[in-house]
């Protein structure tokens, strides 16, 4: 059956494969008050989301072993119902949408896996994860007691839950599944679904538990989960919360590691210090299982994103950035926690944690066993001020905002506010770009295109009176919508009288519009993440005769969040209107015939694809003109760097490489002027609008083109450009490590991997910093800057104060150039004392090859 237990008892080794691998069972998962029970041993555990989608088959192996080096124990992701089942029957599980290879290679990695099933995922997914479908099916209701959409939501999740089973991936049955979730978050929302909330989420439950899987279900925010399942806690801290039960374990299924970004928005990011806070708090006060929500947030391909205004990018500042990459010192210090955590567990799953005061905003717990096992957590919660503790007769310096962890209640291993990791700066490197005046091999053949027809060019076109509600017409086969009128003039009208102006009034409930007026682009508008509505008031010419009055509507994701965000509708809903600005007389003309037109004449073409044979370079290349597509062939950036297309000199359209969409693009959506900080205060509650870069800026320049969608030369970008813009302005850029950097006190905990609760050990050990380059085949070429004393800045902007060591910097070039990675204490010893009595730093920064 896979199961390693029975292997290994086949081979007699049964004793020491448990032992040594933890995690390779036929294992019975249960749970009690304290912790999820695996083969009868409770657990701490650490997990992170990596939605399988949102990056590619070829990530995801160096994806979750970057987690395992990471110390995770357990991989979460959703399932995204929208993505299986896109027509009502008809499954999909190929490339990016194969889950059961990805609950596969966690599995190989030797990680665990919570398949957080939903159906509804929230997520910034278009739609929540519901197919679109499932609106249209009569008599439906969403997430509430409805029995259409429950015979729906059962088919999906036992379809799943099958699948699984089939494959052998419940823990059950020696795969690595040990949790699974049903719903999400309905807990936040049921208020609004009256009584028969109480009766859906008690069917849900039901609903869950009878599929059988062998493992724990868990709701998350949902306080009344019926038994046997879990509630779960959600938010960027959860120290303080308590289950349902006396017999329920404490879980968090998401920390926020970040937050989703919006095109229009700045970028949010979370300081390491708090995260580690946050987790150090949670652990320290019984919480035996948390889920970073992301570990990897990646890339919203396609028209994946939810909203609307969700950006093509789910960085998500989170510790493995969208490309890939580590993000440090986020990742390193996490790691560092967990590990610190680690060195608690036997004591903290042999009993509840005891808690007192220290002094105001100070407290002790303590996890002491019977048999002599004692782990502490030493927290200052106060937001101001350092403390000094006394402790078991000890003091401990404790700063503001962070936690200690004691594994033998003396000795600290970590404190959440001090890090040892390296940090990284990385960039984007630009490859040659090809403009009007310089030639370069960017995209070697030129450029070619093809006009989308502006107003109706479809036989599938219909007329009908009054204006229509977007999503239920479309069905979201695409964002756009042509709402299309004819009007005659007579030429006596108001409007056409010497001198006035004509406006053309617009209310749409969202979420962009472009206006034509006979054929050509006369005025244009944009919602927002916090209000999608879109109402303009253009100023337009009419002629005497026929005019054209073309709109076109377009959804940027649809809604994935709140209570009946499912009807929440788009598009333009009225009035329109023409205003006569010199005599204020109106024409109505919402209830007109109107001639509507789903989608562009180009996505009924394919040409996303880029093998029609209607691409054309006559007579000259179209800028700056809307509504056009473009095609170009060109050559994969060199090296195996990841990949980034720049979209500088576009407005807002959709990409395609090869044939495969790298989502919406729109670089001219520039964020807000307000809410940033230089640097963010980690002390204190973080909340998603406390720290935010990126103001001024578009919110989004720079797009993923996953490596392994790229070919050596050949490949095909083909764009829908819609407001009008520069193809020719367009560039590749690869994501480079630029240098790594770290700062060490004289009063930083030893490194993690130091840790020994030995006193003479101890003596001769002290702080350390150590430096590694991020790729394998690297080494250290290069010490940019190094000081011992008190160094100012931070890395990558860091300068010499008085108090500095005339040694430091040949110090470290002797213990580190041509080694990939180097350690060197932090103390007067090495260095000598360029200010005494002064607590002292060594500052480095230094450039891999
Ligand atoms: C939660 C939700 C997640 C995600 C998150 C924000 O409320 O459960 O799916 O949407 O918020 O990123």
């Amino acid at each position: 059956m896979g199961s390693c237990a029975a292997m290994a008892a086949g081979f007699g080794l049964l004793l020491f494969l448990a032992v040594t691998t933890p995690f390779c069972f036929g294992a019975n998962v249960t749970y009690d008050h304290r912790a999820l029970v695996i083969d009868g041993k409770r657990r701490v555990l650490v997990s992170g989301s990596i939605h399988y989608p949102r990056s590619t088959p070829e990530m995801w192996p160096d994806l979750i072993q970057k987690s395992k080096d990471g110390g995770l124990d357990v991989i979460e992701t959703y399932v995204f119902w929208n993505l299986h089942e896109p027509v009502r029957g008809q499954y999909d599980f190929e490339g990016r949408k194969d889950l059961v290879k990805f609950v596969k290679l966690v599995k190989e990695a030797g990680l665990l896996v919570h398949l957080r099933i939903g159906p509804y995922v929230c997520a910034e997914w278009n739609y929540g994860g519901f197919p679109l479908w499932l609106h249209f099916i009569p008599g439906i209701v969403l997430r509430t007691d409805n029995e259409p959409f429950k015979a729906e939501m059962k088919r999906f999740t036992a379809k799943i839950v099958d699948m699984m089973k089939q494959e052998n991936l419940y823990a059950s049955q020696g795969g690595p599944i040990i949790l699974s979730q049903i719903e999400n978050e309905y807990g936040n929302i049921d208020s609004a679904y009256g009584s028969s909330a109480k009766t859906y989420i008690n069917w849900a439950a039901a609903m869950a538990t009878s599929l059988d899987t062998g493992v724990p279900w868990v709701m998350c925010q949902q306080s009344d989960a019926p038994n046997p399942i879990i509630n779960t806690c959600n938010g960027f801290y959860c120290d303080q919360f308590t289950p349902n039960s006396n017999n329920k374990p404490k879980m968090w299924t998401e920390n926020w590691s970040g937050w989703f970004s919006s095109f229009g928005d700045p970028l949010p990011y979370r300081p390491v210090e708090d995260l580690a806070f946050s987790v150090a708090r949670f652990y320290q006060l019984g919480g035996t299982f948390q889920n970073y929500y992301m570990y990897h947030g990646g890339t919203n391909f396609g028209r994946s994103t939810g909203g609307p205004f969700i950006a093509t990018s789910y960085d998500y500042d989170a510790p493995i950035d969208e490309y890939g990459l580590l993000r440090q010192p986020k990742w390193g210090h996490l790691k560092d926690v967990h590990k610190a955590i680690k060195l608690c567990e036997e004591a903290m799953v042999a009993t509840d944690p005891k808690t007192t005061s220290l002094g105001s905003n100070l407290e002790a717990t303590v996890y002491k066993t019977g048999s002599g096992q004692c782990a502490a957590f030493l927290a200052n919660v106060g937001t101001q001020s350092d403390a000094t503790v006394k402790f078991n007769g000890n003091s401990y310096n404790l700063p503001a905002w962070s936690v200690s962890i004691l594994p033998d209640c003396k000795n600290v291993v970590l404190n959440t506010a001090k890090i040892n990791s390296v940090s990284t700066i990385t960039k984007f490197v630009h490859q040659p770009s090809k403009d009007d005046t310089t030639a370069t091999d960017a995209f070697g053949s030129g450029w070619s295109w093809i006009n989308e027809p502006i107003g109706i060019s479809s036989d599938s076109a219909f007329t009908k009176p009054g204006l229509l509600e977007q999503i239920n017409t479309t069905a979201d086969q695409s964002d756009y919508l042509w709402y299309s009128l004819s009007i005659e003039m007579k030429g006596d009208e108001p409007f056409l009288e010497d001198g006035s102006q004509t406006v053309l009034h617009v209310n749409s409930l969202g979420h962009v519009l472009y206006a034509f007026i006979n054929g050509k682009l006369a005025g244009s508008g944009k919602g927002g993440s916090s209000n999608s509505k879109v109402s303009i008031d253009v100023p337009i010419s009419l002629q005497p005769g026929k005019n054209k009055i073309d709109l076109l509507s377009l959804t940027v994701g649809l809604a994935n969040y709140g209570a009946f965000f499912d009807t929440r509708g788009a598009g333009i809903t009225g009035p329109v209107q023409l205003k006569s600005s010199k005599n204020g007389s109106t024409i109505d003309l919402s209830s007109q015939q109107w001639t509507y037109q789903i989608g562009l004449k180009g996505e009924e073409l394919g040409l996303a694809s880029g093998t029609s044979s209607l691409w054309t370079t006559e007579p000259t290349l179209p800028k700056n003109q809307p509504l056009v597509w473009y095609k170009t062939t060109f050559d994969a950036p060199s090296g195996s760097s990841p990949v980034a297309l720049d979209f500088t000199g576009l407005g807002k359209g959709q990409a395609w490489i090869n044939g495969q969409s790298i989502g919406r693009y729109w670089p001219t959506n520039i964020a807000g002027n307000s809410g940033c900080t230089d640097s963010c205060n980690y002390r204190g509650s973080y909340s998603a609008s406390k720290c935010l870069k990126n103001c001024g800026k578009p919110s989004q320049q720079l797009y993923h083109v996953p490596r392994s969608w790229l070919k050596p030369s050949g490949n095909i970008l083909v764009l829908f450009e819609e407001m009008g813009g520069n193809p020719t302005q367009l560039s590749f850029a690869t994501r480079e490590t630029q240098s790594i950097c770290s700062r060490i006190s004289e009063n930083h905990p030893l490194p993690v991997d130091m840790w020994t609760s030995d006193d003479e050990t101890r003596k001769t050990a002290g702080p350390t910093l150590s430096l590694a380059c991020p790729l394998a085949n690297q080494v250290i070429s290069k010490i940019r800057f190094a000081s011992f004393g008190t160094p100012r800045g931070t890395c990558g902007s860091f300068s010499h104060s008085r108090c500095s060591s005339k040694m430091a910097r040949s110090i470290v070039e002797k213990a580190c150039i041509g080694s990939r990675s180097c350690s060197i204490g932090v103390s007067v010893n090495t260095f000598g004392d360029p200010c005494a009595g002064i607590t002292k730093s060594l500052a480095v920064e230094a450039s891999c090859t």
